[in-house]
């Protein structure tokens, strides 16, 4: 088969850097971005008033409530914990948690000070913006991606030394730029490219790496910056010697730095003002009185009038009817609750693969990130277990501050939710401080957040597999309604981990349920 334009970029974008391949797709024009697709349900008077229960006061469960509530459905919503949000949760002085091996942490930051120990990016395409903009929740600029923070690898020929992401990034678009064009020129590459391409290209990669007139890459400051900033008169200002191209090429953390590119990021994407549970907050508002909190759901039971649930605390359980239901708990929690779903449902739901995700808070009493290092937002990277440490876009200038001191998935993850906070705040603080040397002296407080071991959530986000992969016959069968109980969740959706996964699938739901209530003639009872 024919190599088309867009594999060839994708082997190129194996390669070299994201910036590359991102320059490179639009030099070629593939690259686009999409609004959310339309919705639009419009009340029938069939529907209207008609009992819905919803199970679960995460971003699912709130967002389904919320559309179903201007539908002029009588919607009642459960959740377990006395917070709505789920996992749309922010730290801040005061947070509470004790999580289920019974461990308490309680939050100790200084008033103002936060961090987002759940989701804390926003892409511009999400439709979590288009909710934002209805609750009037306030948002701002996230960096998310930046060059001048660092990248330390403990293997490799640059193991341990600390460098800024633009250097190494630099060197390594210079050194791609000198390959791949001189291949080009060579008529290596003239069985992928034509002539237009060809020319494109050449152009196009002589301005990526600032090539000389001999099409070598030799370093300069466009590519890598300054070793010494420049000043006045004869402050010329340092350009760094190059790194080696087994060193920009023989680490292991370039996957990082695409990271900025992937199909939800962005360099700068959004996020709360103030912590993303400001939009838990919001749809709790508009909610009011329907948002039970402390009600978790024990029992779930159908039968020709509609859905039965049993909740609250197990020595005094409650009971609620309607003709629908939305379950969005995490299918972690739902595999505890009493059910009579058939055995093929159950074994879904058991088999969800959930990945353990994790993030530390570290209040600092001096921004020496800031002050130091110059690094205002984004992160910077490492192959140790803290993976990356993630610097505030809010506050900037501000004497003190709150940074991640790490953020882990996988099996870095899954190492750290094995450990007491004490041993990975003593993680984060030992590791950090091959990126911020001596940084421990400034830290003021700390909270640590293990998803897999957060009551109610017992994890992060569903893994079903590659990206791309099809999904498992389990995932079909719980994107189906179970009777009268609709699930809902960002597991259910093609965007797991994200809140526009979990709204997708709350507004696939709430077409769901309403398309039933409007064609079903006679409503059926339900009290
Ligand atoms: N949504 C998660 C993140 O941005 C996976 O890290």
């Amino acid at each position: 088969m024919a190599t088309t334009r867009r594999q060839f970029l994708a082997v190129l974008g194996s390669l070299a850097g994201a910036p590359a391949v991102e320059g490179a797709l639009q030099a070629l024009g593939l690259q686009s971005a999409h609004p959310p697709p339309p919705f639009t349900p419009v009340p029938t008077e069939n529907a209207r008033g008609r009992k819905v229960l919803v199970l679960g006061g995460g971003l699912a469960g709130m967002a389904s409530a919320y559309e179903l509530l201007k539908l002029g459905y009588d919607v009642t919503v459960l959740e377990a914990q006395d917070r709505p949000g789920g996992r749309c949760f922010s730290v801040r002085r005061g947070t509470r948690v004790t999580d289920v091996d019974g461990e308490t942490q309680v939050c100790e930051f200084d008033a103002g000070q936060y961090y987002n120990c759940g989701p804390a990016r926003i892409p511009g395409h999400a439709v979590t913006l288009d909710y934002c903009r209805e609750l009037g929740v306030p948002v701002e600029v996230m960096v998310n991606r930046n060059p001048a923070a660092y990248v330390v690898t403990t293997k490799g020929p640059l193991a341990g030394r600390r460098l800024r992401q633009k250097e190494v990034e630099g060197d390594q678009d210079g050194y791609i730029a000198e390959l791949l064009s001189k291949a080009v020129s060579a008529k290596k590459l003239d069985t992928e490219l034509d002539e237009t391409d060809r020319a494109n290209l050449l152009d196009y990669l002589r301005s990526l790496g600032w090539l000389e007139k001999d099409r070598h890459y030799r370093g300069n400051f466009h590519t890598r910056g300054f070793a010494s900033q420049p000043g006045a008169a004869d402050e010329i200002g340092e350009v760094g010697a190059i790194l080696s191209r087994t060193g920009v090429f023989g680490h292991d953390l370039g996957f990082r730095f695409f990271y900025a590119f992937d199909v939800n990021q962005a360099p700068a994407m959004m996020q709360v003002v103030g912590g993303t549970d400001g939009i838990a907050h919001a749809f709790a508002r508009k909610l009011g009185k329907r948002l039970h909190l402390s009600s978790p759901v024990r029992e779930i039971a159908q039968d020709g009038a509609g859905v039965r649930v049993r909740y609250g605390a197990s020595d005094n359980l409650r009971e609620a009817r309607a003709e629908f239901a939305v379950c969005a708990l995490p299918f972690t929690t739902l595999r505890n609750v009493t059910s009579d779903f058939p055995t093929e449902v159950k074994a879904a739901i058991a088999g969800v693969y959930y990945e353990a995700a994790g993030k530390i808070g570290l209040q600092f009493g001096r921004r020496f990130w800031e002050e130091d290092d110059r690094i205002y937002g984004g992160m910077s990277w490492t192959d140790q277990t803290i993976t990356q440490i993630m610097y505030p876009s809010a506050g900037l200038l501000a004497p003190k501050g709150v940074l991640v001191g790490y953020y882990a998935y996988q099996k870095e993850a899954a190492a750290l939710q094995a450990m007491r906070h004490a041993k990975r705040l003593e993680t984060a603080l030992t590791e950090g401080e091959l990126l911020h040397p001596g940084y421990r002296k400034h830290l003021q407080s700390a909270f640590s957040v293990a998803w897999g071991k957060m009551p109610w959530l017992l994890g992060s986000w569903a893994e079903w597999g590659e990206d791309d992969a099809p999904r498992p016959a389990g995932y079909a069968l719980l994107c189906r309604p179970m009777g009268r109980v609709h699930f809902a969740g960002d597991a259910l959706s093609w965007n797991p981990g994200w809140m526009h996964g979990a709204l997708a699938s709350a507004r696939h739901t709430v077409l769901a349920i309403h398309a039933r209530a409007s064609a079903e003639r006679v409503p059926a009872q339900a009290h």
